[in-house]
């Protein structure tokens, strides 16, 4: 397959990207670079510079790259930004995701995997979260996600596509070449990291007087690797069946607490990483897990390398070798995709014709 994965200069995108390549595929990359790191993207994938709302440009890229399949990982995240400014993130994540659409619809690529969220379900009334279960998200940044999953159902009934959206939690880890590295850093794993490499004094706990065992948030960790195992099954799965529009929900189904994060980062970190109890943070839901059933059932996928110690230690050696994320210091660079000859042209940029290369 030739892969269009649009924001894979992203965590995940870049990690699937990784995953892609390895498993034989073709890939090209499509980002603005707004918050993705040219770094991120190996050099055997062809990286384009450009805006999601570009549609001329992503059409002109699917076309010249002979585009089969898209993942679509390119989206405003921050929650707290959303409330904020809930504008950006209807013009990027609904507004730019309906030009991909478009884009494919003219260019003929009918095979989609959308990169969603479990925020498009809000609060839950019960775990684990099923996927026939109420989406009604509490911020601008789920209620764009949904918004734009609706339009790829129809884009599925009106034009024959075959389109999948993946809900995600938490994602967690790394690989050797490829970790987290967002600014602002909002998580929770990235940001007791710093506090373990000693780039910040304390991690903040965000209230301890929830309904759980321990007062603490429970969430639903995933290894990035099992994201990025999960999109591939995703994007073979669309070449198979009728044109039709699936959701899955991701996610290890095993909960954990803030506490027993912090608790277990300390084990594999070896530091102490001091941690002070706060006030909630507006907008957390007590307890956030998934039921991945329809994920096993239909994709044949169970995540593999999602153990709570397993994803921090691969986190903290990428943090280790990456103190800088992508901008300064030692890097593991020397992976084995990134030895490959960059591409036949020996240029790793394209951009609008007529525009001068952007990167
Ligand atoms: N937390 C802390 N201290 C911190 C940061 C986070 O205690 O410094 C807590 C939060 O309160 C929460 C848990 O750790 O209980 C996880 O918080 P994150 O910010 O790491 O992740 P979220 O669960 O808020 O966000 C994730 C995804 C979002 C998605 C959301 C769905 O990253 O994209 O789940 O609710 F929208």
């Amino acid at each position: 397959m030739r892969i269009l994965v649009v924001g894979g200069a992203g965590f995940v995108g870049s990690t699937s990207v990784e995953t892609f390549l390895e498993a034989g595929h073709d890939v090209v990359v499509y980002d603005d670079l707004s918050s993705g790191h040219a770094a991120a993207v190996v050099r055997l994938a062809r990286l384009v510079r450009g805006q999601i709302e570009d549609q001329g440009h992503l059409e002109h890229v699917m076309r010249e790259e002979r585009i089969d399949a898209v993942l679509d990982c390119a989206a405003k995240s921050l929650v707290g930004e959303s409330m904020i400014d809930p504008g950006l993130y209807y013009r990027k994540n609904v507004g730019g995701g309906v030009a991909l659409l478009e884009a494919m619809r003219v260019t003929g690529v009918n095979r989609l995997v959308f990169s969603s969220t479990a925020a498009v379900y809000g609060e839950p009334r019960r775990v684990p979260i099923a996927e026939s279960d109420r989406t009604e998200p509490i911020n601008p940044y789920g209620a764009s996600k949904l918004a734009f999953e609706g339009a790829m159902r129809w884009f599925a009934a009106s034009h024959d596509f075959q389109a999948i959206s993946l809900r995600y939690f938490n994602v967690a880890g790394a690989t050797e070449r490829n970790g987290e590295d967002h600014e602002p850093e909002t998580h929770l794993m990235p940001l007791m990291l710093r506090v373990a490499a000693g780039e910040a004094t304390h991690v903040q706990i965000f209230g301890q007087d929830y309904p759980t065992p321990d007062g603490t948030c429970i969430r639903d960790f995933i290894h990035v690797r099992d994201l990025a195992a999960a999109h591939l099954r995703a994007l073979e799965v669309t070449g198979e069946g009728d044109p039709s529009f699936e959701v899955y929900n991701l996610g290890s189904a095993a909960g954990f607490s803030v506490r027993e994060v912090v608790e277990a980062a300390r084990k594999v970190t070896g530091r102490a990483i001091p941690a002070r109890v706060v006030k909630r943070r507006t907008g957390d839901p007590p307890v956030l897990v998934a039921s991945s059933r329809r994920a096993r059932l239909a994709l044949g996928w169970h995540p593999e390398h999602s153990k709570l110690e397993q994803m921090l230690a691969d986190a903290w050696s990428w943090k280790l070798t990456h103190p800088n994320g992508y901008g300064r210091g030692p890097r593991t660079d020397g992976a084995a995709l990134d030895r490959q000859p960059s591409d036949a042209r020996g240029d790793r940029q394209i951009s609008r014709p007529g525009a001068p290369a952007s990167v």
